[in-house]
């Protein structure tokens, strides 16, 4: 996709995306996460900068390495997140959500080291939402901003997969919504990927390959939308 970087179509552009995957503790040594690697965000991040964009990475947690030439903001938890994103997002022309954001997280943060109890069978933890980020930020003033999210989904049949990312789409006020599917050796960690790109109007593109060949296609997807967006 040589002639995708050559056309730097998102020359000027201010870019924010967010990669990895959020950590709630539960006490100094231990957390509540997920499988998310962050290499399809730290693509995207990579293919904009690529592009021409001035781009914001913020990241939660990357098994990878950051790439270069990116303003980085590292964040671990969900609230870090949504500060670092909500401080970043202001006056950008483009903000990615591909960070996985944990939905809960512990109701409370234990100082010291949780211990086992002598005779204990068990341990329920009691957690709190997060809020929803992405919703926060489609359904607050974002004039000039496009907002794109990710749906991770287990769904296998294709048209219930498409029906719960419009369903997303719709709730969190979003522009564009990545949709792929997620399972234990489906998704996560992985060098390759498969996603649909769904607006408002239903499916826009599907793409199949390399975490940056999807990047791109992605960008391919946004780059003309911005142009109407603020020409
Ligand atoms: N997201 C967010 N804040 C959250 C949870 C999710 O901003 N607290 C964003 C993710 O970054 C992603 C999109 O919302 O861009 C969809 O995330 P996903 O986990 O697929 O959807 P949820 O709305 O959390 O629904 P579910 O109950 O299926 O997890
Ligand atoms: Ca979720």
């Amino acid at each position: 996709r040589a002639e995708a970087s050559a056309r730097r179509d998102l020359a000027g552009r201010r870019v924010v995306v967010t990669a990895g995957g959020t950590r709630e503790p539960l006490d100094p040594v231990r957390f509540l996460g997920n499988r998310s690697s962050g290499k399809q965000g730290v693509a995207i991040a990579e293919a904009a900068r690529a592009r021409g964009a001035h781009v914001t990475l913020v990241a939660a947690n990357l098994e990878v390495a950051s790439p270069g030439g990116c303003d980085l903001r590292e964040v671990s938890t969900a609230l870090e997140l949504q500060a670092a994103v909500t401080e970043a997002a202001a006056g950008a022309d483009l903000v990615v959500m591909a960070a996985a954001v944990a939905d809960y997280r512990p109701a409370a943060v234990s100082e010291s080291k949780i211990k086992k109890q002598p005779g204990d069978d068990g341990l329920t933890l009691e957690l709190v939402r997060n809020p929803d980020i992405l919703a926060g930020l489609g359904h607050a003033p974002h004039d000039g901003t496009l907002l794109v999210g990710f749906a991770a989904e287990t769904e296998a049949d294709d048209d219930r997969l498409l029906a719960l990312g419009a369903g997303k789409l719709e709730a969190k006020g979003a522009d564009l919504l990545v949709v792929n599917r997620v399972g234990w050796t489906e998704g996560f960690a992985r060098d390759d990927n498969r996603v649909v790109i769904i607006g408002n109007e239903g499916v826009l593109a599907r793409a199949v390959g390399s975490k940056m060949s999807v990047a791109h296609e992605i960008l391919d997807v946004v780059a003309p939308r911005l142009r109407e967006l603020r020409a």
